[in-house]
């Protein structure tokens, strides 16, 4: 890209840019567009689908905008032909429409599904610039994108966004120390591989990785899957088993969803980072192991804690290093990277090969909020890959409703969003204490108790006088 420069968008080349001009209109409906040859464009006409795909074939991954004039001459069965062209990731596409098309069905789905934009026709060359410049940059960017994806990283971990690469500079400097690590983040971030990644760059990497889901075992078995147990120990005890802790000798033990981890099991995790050591169930015996503990959950820990789930002692013998996982949503073009990513893992799965994703779905990838974050992205895709009919999926096969039914927040919305959670964060730091939140806030008691009424901080109501309040 050396030769190039990025103004709002548009990567402009200094190089000519190529531009396919798709018509079959007549005389006086042909657009002459020596304007845009002027401004740097090199121009070349298509009547139909098979000259587009014969200039596409000359070329093999070069980028192109490509204006589809359908103000006249094309029926639904001629679209239907484009299909291949329409779906080449290297073509950025951009109708060309009467004003009066756009209330036609098979147009609006075509420009939905397949272009970056639409222009009425005709128009202002000046303008055809700026949006096939769009279209062309967008094309670029897309031909680039397949390579990435193919060197997916060596940890599996695919990103590399701002928020990614802060995650990966600290998950290499915590597997270089021996202290704890706890990961927080939300369900499907990815946690568990950070976890491994850890233990992959240590040097206990050639020993084992084990993992015990504290939340999916049952209570009163959590301690002897941890710990192990003696031969008699209970009935149906007939020999003696070792536990997580013993298999991990040497390595890294993952605890995931600590959170879920019994007051019990809490007490004797907390002697074993004290000590070194532990008893299996129904022994005397100290047993020395050498394992490094990382741990995570997708709950608030703190509040767990502040509540009394779990102990605050163990918290923080657990949370020497804190590794947070970014949600997906704000991963940026890594959105792109991993549905790319799905796609090429789970092709096969489909009925007939898919090119890829049609310029709605990947405007839908990022609408979506993921609450259900990677797993959620992954899942969405690999559905796709089974339903999709066309050979590029759609925001409807994700099952995700386009940009237009869900407004964009309103600079309201974004306050409140921004209240809300200054607010949270000064009560969990001041413990729920009003007047000492509302002296860090710099607000009176009364403002304080109104704004959390407003942003549901509170139970319920009484007359502000409470000195603390549960957070929840
Ligand atoms: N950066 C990534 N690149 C590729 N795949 C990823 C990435 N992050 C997560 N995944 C995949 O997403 C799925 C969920 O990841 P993982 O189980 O590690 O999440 P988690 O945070 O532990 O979720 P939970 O809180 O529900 O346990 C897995 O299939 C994982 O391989
Ligand atoms: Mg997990």
């Amino acid at each position: 890209m050396a030769n190039d420069e990025v103004h709002g968008g548009t990567v402009q080349c200094k190089d000519a840019r190529d531009l396919i001009y798709v018509t079959r209109g007549g005389a006086g409906r042909v657009l002459s567009l020596g304007g845009l040859q002027r401004m740097g464009w090199a121009l070349r006409r298509a009547p139909d689908a098979r000259q587009v795909m014969k200039l596409l074939q000359s070329r093999p991954g070069h980028p192109y905008a490509a204006l589809l004039d359908l103000r006249e001459g094309f029926s639904e069965h001629d679209l239907a032909e484009f299909g291949d062209a329409l779906s080449a990731g290297n073509i950025g596409w951009v109708a060309g429409v009467d004003a009066g098309q756009l209330s036609d069905e098979p147009v609006r789905r075509l420009i939905r599904d397949y272009c970056y934009d639409y222009v009425t026709l005709p128009c202002p060359e000046g303008v055809l610039n700026t949006v096939i410049g769009h279209a062309h940059g967008m094309a670029r960017l897309g031909s680039g994108r397949v390579d990435r994806v193919s060197s997916a990283g060596s940890d599996d971990m695919i990103g590399d966004s701002p928020a990614m690469q802060a995650l990966n500079r600290t998950l290499r400097k915590a597997a270089l120390t021996e202290a704890p690590v706890f990961i927080a983040g939300e369900t499907g971030t990815g946690k568990e591989l950070a976890a491994m990644a850890v233990h992959r760059h240590s040097h206990r990497h050639a020993h084992p990785f084990v993992a015990i889901n504290c939340g999916a075992i049952p209570h009163e078995l959590v301690q002897s899957e941890l710990f192990g147990y003696e031969r008699g120990a209970f009935t149906g005890a007939q020999q003696r088993k070792l536990g997580r802790f013993e298999m991990a000798n040497g390595g890294t033990l993952f605890l995931d969803e600590i959170g879920d981890l019994p007051l019990e099991s809490q007490a004797s995790l907390l002697r074993f980072l004290q000590q070194g050591s532990f008893e299996r169930l129904g022994g005397h015996e100290q047993i020395r192991v050498d394992v490094r503990i990382i741990s995570a959950t997708h709950h608030d820990l703190e509040h767990a804690v502040d509540e009394g789930r779990f102990r605050a002692d163990l918290y923080h013998r657990l949370c020497v290093l804190r590794l947070q996982q970014p949600p997906l949503r704000d991963r940026g073009a890594d959105i792109d990277k991993l549905a790319d990513h799905a796609l090429k893992r789970y092709s096969d799965e489909g009925q007939h090969a898919l090119k890829g994703f049609a310029p709605c779905a990947r405007q839908a990838l990022h609408s979506h909020p993921w609450p259900g974050n990677v797993r959620e992205l992954i899942n969405r895709v690999r559905q796709a890959v089974v339903m999709a009919e066309g050979r590029l999926i759609t925001a409807e096969d994700l099952h995700i409703d386009g940009p237009a039914s869900r407004p964009p927040p309103t600079l309201e919305d974004i306050r409140d969003a921004a209240t809300r959670c200054a607010i949270e964060q000064a009560l969990q730091r001041n413990r729920g204490r009003l007047i000492d939140t509302a002296r860090e806030l710099a607000i009176s008691r009364v403002t304080l108790y109104r704004l959390m009424g407003r942003h549901g901080l509170r139970e319920s109501e009484s007359d502000g006088n409470d000195r603390s309040v549960r957070i929840f």
